[in-house]
C-alpha cells in the first residue's frame, strides 16, 4: 500500500513526528511548501497523511491552503497528526471540512503533544500585566513530552494500519463553535492576535489569513551577523536580507522558524521573546529545516 505524509514544520516538531510515522508506514514525506507551488495537488497514493502544527486552536494558514488544492483524493484513506502544546481543540474537524469540499474525507485525527514554540501569556497573576512572552520548556520536560509522543506515534500507526474510520480528536469544541457563533474569532480575537502581531492598522482579512501581517512585530538586534539563515529558512520566502539584515515582506505564516533558529538569538517578537531561551526539536537540525528528507 503507498502513502504519501505531507508535512509542515516550523521547528521541527511535525516532522519529526512525521518521520516517525513515514519509517513504519513506508511513506513518501513531502514538504507542503514545495508541494505548494502545483495549481492542484494530487497524492496518488493510497494513503495520505498529513501532519502539522495545531496553530491558533486550528491549522495554519498554508495547511489549509494546500488542503483546499488537493484532487483525486475520494479513494484514499486520509489521516491528520498535529502537534500541539496544549491542545488540538477543533483542529481536526477544521481540516476535514476543507478535504471534503476537496472531495476527500479525512478519517483519522490525532494530536500529538510536544514542546509549545509560541509566546503566551506569561504565567500565574503576571500574565495580566506583561506582554506574551517566549514559554520556555526544560530539557527534562522535553524528555517527558518526547518519550509519551512516542507512544502515541506507535498507537497512530496501529490506526492507520487499521485503516480506523472516523475517529477525529477534539477539545473544547462547544467554546470554539459558540465562539464562532458570535463570530468572536473574526472580531475581537482577530484584534487581539494582530495588535499581538504589531500590526496597527486594519485589514479585511480573515482571522486565519492574518498571521501573514503578524511579521510587524519581528525586530533584529545587534546581535545579528548577517549569516542569511533566516531568509533560507522560511518556508515562504517572506525574509530579504537588506544590507545583511532581515527585513519581513508581510506574507508570513508565523511559524517562528527564523526567531527560533536564528544562530544568534539576534530576532525578537514584541518585547516577550528577549532572554527566553530558544527552542527547536532536538533531533532534527537546520539543514533537516532547508532540505526535503
Ligand atoms: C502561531 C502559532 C500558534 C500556535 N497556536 C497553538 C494553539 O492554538 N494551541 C496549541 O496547543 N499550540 C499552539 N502552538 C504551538 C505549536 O502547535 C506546537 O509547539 C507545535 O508542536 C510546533 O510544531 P513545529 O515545531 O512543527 O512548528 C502555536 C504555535 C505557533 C507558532
Ligand atoms: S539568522 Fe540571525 S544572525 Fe543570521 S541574518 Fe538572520 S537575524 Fe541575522
Ligand atoms: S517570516 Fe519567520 S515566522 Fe514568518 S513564515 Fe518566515 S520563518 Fe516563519
Amino acid at each position: 500500500m503507498s502513502t504519501t505524509i505531507y508535512f509542515f514544520s516550523g521547528t521541527g516538531n511535525s516532522l519529526a513526528i512525521a518521520r516517525q510515522l513515514a519509517e513504519p508506514l513506508h511513506a513518501d514525506l513531502v514538504a507542503i511548501k514545495d508541494s505548494l507551488r502545483a495549481a492542484e495537488i494530487r497524492p496518488g497514493s493510497d494513503r495520505v497523511g498529513i501532519v502539522f502544527p495545531v496553530y491558533n486552536h486550528r491549522i495554519p494558514f498554508i495547511v489549509k491552503r494546500f488542503a483546499e488544492k488537493l484532487r483525486g483524493i475520494e479513494q484514499a484513506y486520509i489521516f491528520a497528526v498535529g502537534t500541539y502544546g496544549d491542545s488540538p481543540c477543533i483542529a481536526f474537524e477544521y481540516l476535514a471540512n476543507i478535504i471534503a469540499n476537496s472531495g476527500g474525507r479525512l478519517s483519522l485525527g490525532q494530536g500529538v503533544k510536544m514542546p509549545y514554540n509560541y509566546v503566551r501569556p506569561a504565567d500565574g497573576i503576571r500574565g495580566l500585566f506583561q506582554p506574551f512572552v517566549l514559554k520556555e520548556t526544560t530539557p527534562s520536560e522535553q524528555a517527558l513530552l518526547f518519550a509519551a509522543a512516542e507512544k502515541t506515534v506507535a498507537g497512530i500507526v496501529c490506526d492507520v494500519q487499521a485503516g480506523k474510520q472516523t475517529v477525529l480528536q477534539m477539545e473544547y469544541g462547544t467554546i470554539e463553535h459558540l465562539s464562532d457563533f458570535l463570530n468572536l474569532r473574526e472580531t475581537l480575537q482577530k484584534s487581539v492576535w494582530l495588535k499581538i502581531g504589531g500590526y496597527k492598522g486594519k485589514t479585511d482579512l480573515a482571522s486565519i489569513e492574518c498571521v501573514q501581517l503578524m511579521d510587524h512585530a519581528f525586530q533584529v538586534n545587534e546581535r545579528c551577523v548577517g549569516c542569511g539563515t533566516c531568509a533560507k529558512i522560511c518556508p515562504v520566502g517572506d525574509i530579504e536580507l537588506v544590507d545583511r539584515r532581515p527585513q519581513w515582506q508581510h506574507h508570513c505564516e508565523q511559524c517562528f522558524a527564523c526567531l527560533q533558529w536564528c544562530p544568534e538569538a539576534a530576532i525578537e517578537f514584541g518585547s516577550g521573546t528577549a532572554g527566553r531561551e530558544r527552542y527547536h526539536h532536538p533531533a532534527i537540525s537546520r539543514s533537516d529545516m532547508l532540505n526535503d528528507p
